[in-house]
């Protein structure tokens, strides 16, 4: 996928703008608050309809405006199009491909985003980490969002019920039709992130090394509340869940809730194979979600035969200098990338890429 133009009106510090991004590497560099992280929140827009940064989308809107507009010539796999995308200040909003209501992540899948908010699947609690894990599975697998909702209701269901039977004798029989959904759609729900898990370690751990030079190995391992014991069947995995549900009962009546399954599970990332929640650096931490995102890059490339947008914010920071000149080593004639800096040019790796920079809310080419 590749954005031959951009044109905004109205979006965020935006009044308007016209440009023509370079097809590879564009780095956008300039000082804090000029606009670089809004003009990638626009790129994203044109092509989701969504803000990576607000669930509250009529920020976007230009203060003191009455809408917003996002329009861009793109070029998908063998098709050009123009997708426009626009929002109201009270939250109408349209997307259009080539004039008609469209999805234009059909011409090549969604934008892949490194933000610097994503450390916190580093150094943040497990329900991130699940949650990262389950975003990924629900982009490539149709019918595991709705295992997971399910699984979620039949959990606090059987959480109500455990709470119900805390301190009474007997009645556990009442549990019986609960745990049997709970282990089929637990099982289901394990089966899939320790598959697709497997699929990123791999990619991750080789983007892992490219970006630090071969001196660190980074490894990704599902942690399971309970013991997987090389089970690889989704049978296997139902065995087992049911045989610890039985195992906990007591302790699960006297807490009153589910204390095994997937709700409890986590993702290890190891460098070196240590801990990185606790024990990595915060270049090793930057380099680790970096690696995620380039991952999923791969990933997505391989599932739609050709590479999503790949937007990359404030991305340099707290990475020394040879891993920034080896991060777009990496890049270089991939896919047309974004990455914003507010480094001095000076700073920047030699023969980087186009470089840009955004000086209120103009961007100019230079460098
Ligand atoms: N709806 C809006 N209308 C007008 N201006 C806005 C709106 N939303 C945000 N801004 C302004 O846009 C400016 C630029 O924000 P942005 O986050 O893009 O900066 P940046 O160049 O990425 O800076 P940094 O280097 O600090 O990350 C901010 O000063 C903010 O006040
Ligand atoms: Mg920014």
């Amino acid at each position: 996928m590749q954005v031959l133009r951009l044109r905004l009106q109205n979006f965020r510090n935006f009044p308007s703008l016209d440009w023509e991004p370079a097809p590879e590497v564009n780095i956008i560099t300039g000082e804090n608050a000029q606009g670089k992280t809004n003009l990638l929140e626009a790129l994203f827009f044109g092509l989701t309809g969504r803000s990576f940064r607000t669930a509250t989308e009529r920020d976007v809107v230009r203060w003191g405006s009455a809408f917003c507009r996002v329009e861009l010539e793109v070029a998908g796999t063998g098709r050009h199009a123009l997708v426009v995308a626009s929002l109201t200040s009270d939250g109408r909003k349209k997307l259009l491909v080539d004039g008609k209501a469209g999805r234009p992540v059909e011409l090549c899948g969604e934008p892949v985003i490194f933000t610097p908010e994503h450390l916190w699947l580093v150094k943040g609690g497990p329900a991130l980490r699940r949650r990262w894990l389950d975003l990924e599975i629900c982009s490539l697998q149709p019918g595991y969002v709705r295992c997971l909702r399910r699984y979620q209701q039949v959990l606090a269901h059987r959480n109500r019920l455990l709470l119900g039977l805390r301190g009474r004798e007997g009645g556990h029989e009442a549990l019986e039709p609960w745990d049997r959904q709970l282990v089929e759609l637990g099982a289901r729900i394990i089966f899939w992130r320790r598959r697709l898990l497997a699929g990123f370690a791999s990619l991750a751990s080789q983007v892992y090394s490219a970006i630090s030079a071969e001196k660190e190995v980074l490894s990704l391992a599902y942690l399971s509340s309970f013991p997987l014991e090389n089970a690889r069947e989704e049978e296997e995995l139902r065995l087992l869940f049911l045989r610890e549900l039985a195992r906990r009962l007591p302790q699960e009546l006297a807490w009153g809730q589910t204390l095994v399954g997937p709700h409890r599970d986590d993702v290890r990332f190891s460098i070196n194979g240590r801990d990185a929640r606790r024990y990595a650096s915060l270049g090793q931490q930057r380099t680790t979600v970096l690696a995620l995102k380039l991952a999923q890059l791969e990933l997505a490339a391989r599932l739609l035969n050709c590479y999503p947008l790949l937007l990359l914010d404030d991305v340099f920071s707290e990475i020394d200098e040879r891993r920034r000149e080896a991060l777009l080593g990496y890049l270089a004639g991939k896919t047309q990338v974004f990455l914003t800096t507010s480094l001095e040019r000076s700073a920047l790796p030699p023969a980087s890429g186009c470089i840009f920079e955004v000086r209120r809310s103009t961007i100019t080419q230079g460098g």
